[in-house]
């Protein structure tokens, strides 16, 4: 008998809006061969279109609003008890991985200490951090935007940069012609890195990423 492949990685995914970038890495676990599942997708808000997407796809879902709970430290534990519960089936030797892909809050200590966290991002990083990156880059008059994937510590976007790849800013770009077009280059961006890093791993030294 041949060897069985490996298990898939367990991911949570969080999102916060229409989830097209979700969509994509649920396209991507389609395939037997991409080496990852989403175990579940968690929101900051109910009823957003990413929830929909998962809920289509037959992906768990789960709902964790800040105005739920009477501080950030209350809601920061709650999310990552369900984040937690989604990936318990992650061996004890490998990271919990939570791929954030449009999720508008920052992470706090619980789900940072508990899990490894990919987030994608609408600029070249460290240019335009935060979530008006778009506006602020065209505002900016740069010439040349991307898309950045990195790790998630404390700061606003501030973790060591695993993937970047440039689009240019046409003349006439306006925030949502040029936001779609770098997101099309997310999804793909996005899809690759999650592969190779949940699967194959990396190391860090100092800032600098590594990949296996
Ligand atoms: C992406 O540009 C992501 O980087 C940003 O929000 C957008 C999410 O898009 N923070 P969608 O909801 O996946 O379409």
């Amino acid at each position: 008998m041949p060897p069985s492949p490996p298990s898939p990685v367990p991911a949570v995914v969080l999102v916060s809006g229409s989830g097209s970038i979700l969509q994509a890495l649920i396209d991507a676990c389609d395939d037997p061969e991409y080496g990852v599942t989403i175990a579940a997708v968690g929101s900051d808000r109910p009823g957003v279109g990413g929830l929909v997407r998962a809920q289509g796809a037959g992906i768990p879902t789960f709902v964790c609003s800040p105005g739920d709970f009477p501080d950030r430290g209350q809601w920061d534990g709650a999310l990552e008890a369900e984040v937690s519960r989604h990936l318990r089936q992650t061996p004890p030797d490998q990271p919990r991985w939570v791929v954030t892909a449009g999720f508008m809050r920052l992470l706090g200590t619980a789900v940072l200490g508990a899990c490894s966290v990919l987030n994608t991002h609408p600029a070249l990083l460290p240019s335009f951090p935060g979530t008006r990156a778009v506006a602020d880059a065209l505002a900016h008059g740069v010439k040349v935007t991307g898309a950045t994937v990195h790790l998630v510590d404390e700061g606003t976007d501030t973790g060591p940069i695993v993937a970047q790849r440039a689009v240019p800013v046409r003349p006439d770009d306006d925030e949502g012609s040029l936001h779609e077009r770098i997101k099309v280059v997310e999804r793909d961006l996005l899809v690759r890195t999650v592969r190779r890093v949940l699967t194959r791993g990396y190391e860090t030294h100092d800032r600098k990423v590594l990949l296996a």
